[in-house]
């Protein structure tokens, strides 16, 4: 079965506060679980009250697949995608769809990745986004426990 992975980054369309916006993404989460063990696919998310980064891999047609759907969300907007390539092997197979925050008090987590002027993923490359979701995902989601969004995948997910 060949491999496929994508991430993206988009604008946040969700006007919510801190706390409100975190419930919200743990819904979307907590669905995205639940379909994208449906479809094979594995990934991690992060959110900012401006952006979402997104990485999503599994078989093409169903990362595909779940890309227009996504798209088509009206919670966010202006969806770049960065990458989309054949890869050897899967980096979130850990998780159907894990999701952390931006947050202040970690903000030394994306540092190295974004550098100290701030958090805006068009200065990153692919690479450096990719990194930056899995540096902060593995960090969270030991953390985590068993809540809906950190919904871990089969270990037989290749
Ligand atoms: C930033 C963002 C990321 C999302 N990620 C996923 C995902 O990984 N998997 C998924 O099934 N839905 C994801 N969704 C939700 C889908 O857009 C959609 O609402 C959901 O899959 C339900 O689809 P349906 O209305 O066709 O049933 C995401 C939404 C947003 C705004």
């Amino acid at each position: 079965m060949g491999l496929f992975r994508v991430v993206y980054h988009s604008r946040n369309r969700l006007k919510l506060e801190t706390n409100a916006l975190a419930d919200h993404v743990a819904n979307i989460l907590s669905v995205s679980a639940a379909r994208n063990c449906d479809a094979g696919v594995t990934g991690g998310l992060i959110y900012h009250h401006t952006w979402f980064i997104q990485v999503l891999e599994g078989e093409r047609e169903a990362v595909i697949r779940k890309l227009e759907r996504i798209s088509q969300d009206p919670r966010h907007t202006e969806i770049a995608v960065m990458d989309a390539s054949v890869v050897e092997t899967r980096r979130f197979s850990s998780w159907w769809m894990a999701g952390a925050g931006w947050q202040e008090k970690e903000a030394g987590l994306f540092l190295p990745v974004v550098g100290a002027a701030g958090f805006d993923p068009r200065d990153l490359t692919a690479g450096g986004l990719i990194d930056l979701v899995e540096r902060v995902v593995h960090h969270r989601a030991p953390s985590q426990g068993r809540t809906a969004w950190t919904t871990r995948s089969a270990t037989t997910a290749a």
